[in-house]
C-alpha cells in the first residue's frame, strides 16, 4: 500500500513541477536613464546579457548609434527611448506608453556632471566659488534632483506592479556631508549629489508601505569615455564596477531600502 501511494505521490510532484515549468516566466525589466555611454551603457549591456527587457532611455534626437548596435544585438529584448531627465512631458508619454508595464527596477543614472572637460578650470568656472553660474545651478537641480523625483512619480504604478520594485540612483561621494571635500570645487555637481540624496530617503519612506526598495549607489571611480584621455588613480572599467553593483543589486531586499551603498555593496558615509 504504501509503495502505491509513494508512486502516486511522485507522480503528482511531477505533475506539479511540469506545470510549473510550462508557466511563462516573465523576464524582468529595467529602466535605465541615459544608458548611451558610460555606466548607464554598461548597465544596459549587463542586464541584457542576463535576458532582462532594457528600456535603455537616452536624449539624443536619434537612437545613439551604441543602443542601436545594442538593439541589433538584442532585438527583442533592448528598446531605446528618448527621455530628457529634465523635460516633464517627456518622462510623461514615455510613461503613458509603457502603462501596465511591470518595471522591476529604475535605474536612475543620468546626471549634469559638468560642462567643459575635467581638467579645464575656466569652462568649469562655473562651478567655483568667486564665478559661480545660478543658471548652471537651476540646470543642475533640474537634471540631477528633480529628474529622478518626476520619473519616480511618473512610474510608480510600473514600479508597483513589478515583482522587485526597486528604484537604484546612482549618486555619488562628491555628495558627502560628512566628510570634508578635498578640493573645493564642482559645487553644483556635489551639492546637487547631495540633495538627491536626501530626496531618495524621502523616497524609501514614502513608498515603504507600497514594498518598493529605494537605494543609492556611489559606484566608485570608473574610468568612462566623458573623462577623455584623463586617468584618474584608481579607476576602474565600467565592466568592472557595474558587474559588482550588479550582484550587489541582486541581494538588496526592503531592508535596505534608503542606505547608500559602495558597489560592492559596504555602507558609503554620508
Ligand atoms: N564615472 C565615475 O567615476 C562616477 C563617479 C561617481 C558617480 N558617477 C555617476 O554615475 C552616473 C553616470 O555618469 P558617467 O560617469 O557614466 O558619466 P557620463 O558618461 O558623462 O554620463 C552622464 C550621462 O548623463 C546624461 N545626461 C545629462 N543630462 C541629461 C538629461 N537632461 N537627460 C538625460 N540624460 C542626461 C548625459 O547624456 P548625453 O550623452 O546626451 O550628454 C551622459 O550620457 C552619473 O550619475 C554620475 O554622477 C560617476
Amino acid at each position: 500500500m504504501k509503495v502505491v501511494q509513494r508512486f502516486f505521490r511522485i507522480l503528482a510532484a511531477g505533475a506539479l513541477l511540469g506545470l510549473l515549468c510550462a508557466l511563462p516566466v516573465r523576464a524582468e525589466t529595467v529602466l535605465v536613464t541615459d544608458s548611451n555611454q558610460g555606466i548607464g551603457l554598461e548597465f544596459a549591456k549587463q542586464f541584457a546579457a542576463r535576458g532582462w527587457t532594457v528600456i535603455a532611455t537616452h536624449r539624443r534626437s536619434e537612437t545613439p548609434d551604441t543602443l542601436a548596435e545594442l538593439q541589433k544585438q538584442y532585438p527583442d529584448t533592448v528598446k531605446p527611448e528618448r527621455m530628457d531627465v529634465t523635460k516633464k512631458d517627456e518622462i510623461a508619454a514615455l510613461a503613458e506608453r509603457l502603462k501596465g508595464q511591470p518595471i522591476d527596477i529604475i535605474l536612475n543614472n543620468a546626471a549634469l556632471i559638468r560642462f567643459a572637460d575635467i581638467r579645464d578650470r575656466e569652462g568649469n568656472k562655473g562651478q567655483l566659488f568667486g564665478t559661480l553660474d545660478y543658471d548652471h545651478m537651476d540646470q543642475f537641480m533640474h537634471t540631477n534632483v528633480a529628474g529622478p523625483l518626476m520619473i519616480a512619480e511618473e512610474f510608480r504604478d510600473n514600479l508597483i506592479a513589478s515583482q522587485r520594485k526597486m528604484i537604484v540612483t546612482i549618486s555619488s561621494a562628491a555628495g558627502m556631508v560628512t566628510i570634508a571635500p578635498r578640493s573645493a570645487d564642482h559645487y553644483w555637481y556635489r551639492i546637487t549629489k547631495a540633495a538627491l540624496n536626501s530626496a531618495m530617503r524621502l523616497l524609501a519612506v514614502e513608498l515603504a508601505d507600497e514594498g518598493v526598495t529605494v537605494v543609492m549607489f556611489h559606484p566608485g571611480g570608473v574610468q568612462v569615455e566623458s573623462f577623455g584621455d584623463n586617468k584618474m588613480p584608481g579607476m576602474v572599467p565600467p565592466e568592472e564596477a557595474i558587474g559588482k553593483m550588479m550582484q550587489t543589486i541582486d541581494g538588496l531586499t526592503i531592508k535596505d531600502s534608503g542606505r547608500f551603498l559602495q558597489n560592492d555593496g559596504k555602507d558609503q558615509p554620508w
